[in-house]
């Protein structure tokens, strides 16, 4: 297995396997475009034997320059629990810290155990503010991206 950066002819196959793999968000295929066209240094495939077995689209904010930001994290489901997840945050970690970004930021839907336990055990923390929403046991932003879609946001200080 390997982790390496995204190139632009990849985001067919990203856009693919989201359906494939279908537990997630599946984005319009030009979101996956601009991603691998735009943000390679920010972007990881897993590859094993040259099949796509994961992928992170991840980028620095233009806003706040010492913030990078994860979009989507995704595991081939049969292969899940197996460090492939970690390996590709810690890629992204590493070029997250050399363009001198100091925190990594992201968000995930309170229902998503499995996605909360790997955030926590990434070392990220809640960042919900004062008056947090609590849904399904999680500290939550309300209306964090539309009404009534409530978000778990994440900080990580690198
Ligand atoms: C979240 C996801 C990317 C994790 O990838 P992964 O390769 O399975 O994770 P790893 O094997 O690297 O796990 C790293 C750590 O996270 C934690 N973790 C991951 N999945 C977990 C689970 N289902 N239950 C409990 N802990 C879990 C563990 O502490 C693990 O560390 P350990 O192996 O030392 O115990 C994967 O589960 C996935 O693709 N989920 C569906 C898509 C999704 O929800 N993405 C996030 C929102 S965009």
């Amino acid at each position: 297995m390997l982790v390496r950066n995204a190139f632009p002819a990849d985001f067919v196959d990203i856009s693919d396997k989201s359906k494939d793999w279908a537990d997630i968000v599946i984005e319009r295929e030009s979101i996956y475009h601009i991603f691998t066209e735009h943000f390679r240094s920010t972007c990881f495939i897993a590859e094993d034997r040259g099949e796509m077995i994961g992928y992170l689209l991840g980028f620095r904010s233009g806003s706040r320059p010492d913030e990078a930001l994860i979009h989507l994290i995704q595991v081939a489901p049969r292969l899940r629990g197996n460090g492939i997840g970690r390996r590709m945050f810690s890629q992204f970690q590493a070029e997250a810290k050399k363009m001198g970004c100091k925190r990594i930021t992201t968000h995930s839907r309170p229902e998503n155990n499995n996605c909360n336990r790997f955030y926590k055990a990434m070392g990220f923390e809640t960042a919900s503010g004062e008056n947090p929403v609590i849904v399904n046991g999680m500290p939550c932003v309300k209306d964090y991206t539309g009404p009534g879609k409530h978000r778990v946001v994440w900080v990580k200080n690198i």
